[in-house]
């Protein structure tokens, strides 16, 4: 079976510990179970039994789920370990051999991954850069999709690595065109709930169409990725296809882990913690946008719509996985190179954390820049 190594999760895995400013984090920082959770709660948790309990989650974890989908149940749930567990498990599941899938780029890569080890045809639509933002290439997508041969068009909205959160007018044409090709949509809208600027909450596509499947997990707007818990969206006899793949993965996910995410999940939870993460990530994107401005134009961006993260482009003649290591290594920082999403020239900067520590991360970058 091919493999390709997932350059993105690899690299932080190899680094995020050992530097002493990690800006390669898209999520939010999180709390401590003791900040986040009631002295009720907290009781509760410390009485919650270690068996392996309710493998597609919990009853009350599920229905929390559902509540921030319009129309959704807790049977059109089913709760995973991560994104990184919904997205390969829907994968495995509506992908057939022969096969191709319709990816739009940039993208967190782990479908291109999959694709590879597949051995299924990867067919890329893009997020074009325009003036006053980025603009989905639809020619692509229909070209993509004209032989009828793409099971899943792989979506991610809001978009990582851009930031960009797209319009009802593009949701609606890539829902049409799939519906045309028999396609499967497939998004993972794990930065919903981040957005920037006072924007309203991005539309999720659940619910748009028969055949729409959406992932995603309490690791980036929920702010916490160590409870490594996700989930799957979508009509119930897929979620019902998908279990049977999860009794192969991990079997289900931890108990005390459902017990908190139900916390952070049911609606006045969820409303407050995305009410931190986009007080948090507004801080220090005005943070980014002077230090930006200071550069003169050799550094740039379109401004997110939502996320955690800044992708910035970079006018200096050096590769970005070369800048990225150099960071690291002068500097101990670490940020994101654009070639591990496939965009060189550009790097990615996490907008979650203290903005103190982003402060002196971007201090530091200055300082390499000139060294340049
Ligand atoms: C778009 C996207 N999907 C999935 C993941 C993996 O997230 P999780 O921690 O939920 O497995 C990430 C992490 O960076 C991501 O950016």
């Amino acid at each position: 079976m091919p493999f390709e190594t997932f350059l993105l999760e690899r690299n932080q895995s190899l680094y995020e510990n050992d530097v002493e400013i990690n800006l390669t984090e898209s999520g939010v920082e999180p709390m401590t179970l003791a900040e986040l959770l009631s002295p009720e709660d907290q009781t509760a948790l410390m009485n919650v039994r270690l068996g392996y309990n309710y493998t597609e989650g919990t009853p009350e974890l599920r229905d929390a789920i559902a509540s921030w989908y319009p129309g959704a149940t807790a049977d059109n749930i089913l709760v995973t370990a991560g994104t990184a567990e919904a997205n390969f498990i829907t994968y495995w599941t509506l992908m057939e051999p022969g096969d191709a899938i319709a990816m739009m780029l940039p993208n967190f890569m782990q479908f291109s991954g999959l694709a590879a080890a597949f051995g299924h045809d990867v067919r890329p639509f893009s997020y074009v850069q325009s003036l006053d933002g980025w603009t989905l290439d639809f020619a692509a997508l229909e070209a993509a999709l004209a032989d009828g041969k793409v099971r899943v068009v792989a979506i991610v909205n809001p978009n990582n690595p851009t930031g960009t959160v797209m319009t009802d007018e593009d949701m609606r044409r890539i829902v049409a065109l799939a519906e045309k090709a028999g396609a499967w949509i497939v998004s993972d809208e794990i930065y919903r709930g981040s957005e920037l600027d006072g924007r309203p909450e991005a539309p999720t596509f659940y619910g748009m169409g028969d055949r729409i499947i959406v992932t995603s997990s309490t690791s980036k707007s929920l702010a916490h990725a160590g409870l490594r818990l996700g989930w799957t969206a979508g009509p119930e006899a897929v979620v019902a296809a998908l279990m049977e793949r999860q009794d192969y993965t991990t079997i289900g996910t931890g108990p005390m882990n459902q017990f908190v995410a139900a916390r952070l999940l049911e609606p006045a939870g969820r409303e407050k913690i995305l009410a931190r993460t986009r007080s948090i990530i507004a801080t220090n994107l005005h943070i980014i946008d002077e230090w930006i401005g200071r550069w003169n134009g050799r550094l740039s961006y379109r401004r997110p719509h939502a996320g955690g993260m800044a992708f910035i482009s970079y006018d200096w003649p050096v590769g970005s996985a070369e800048l990225s290591r150099l960071a690291r290594e002068r500097e101990s920082v670490f940020v994101v190179a654009g070639e591990w999403f496939g965009m060189d020239g550009h790097l990615r900067i996490g907008t979650g954390g203290e903005p103190e520590m982003l402060e002196e991360g971007l201090t530091r970058l200055d300082r390499l820049l000139a060294s340049l």
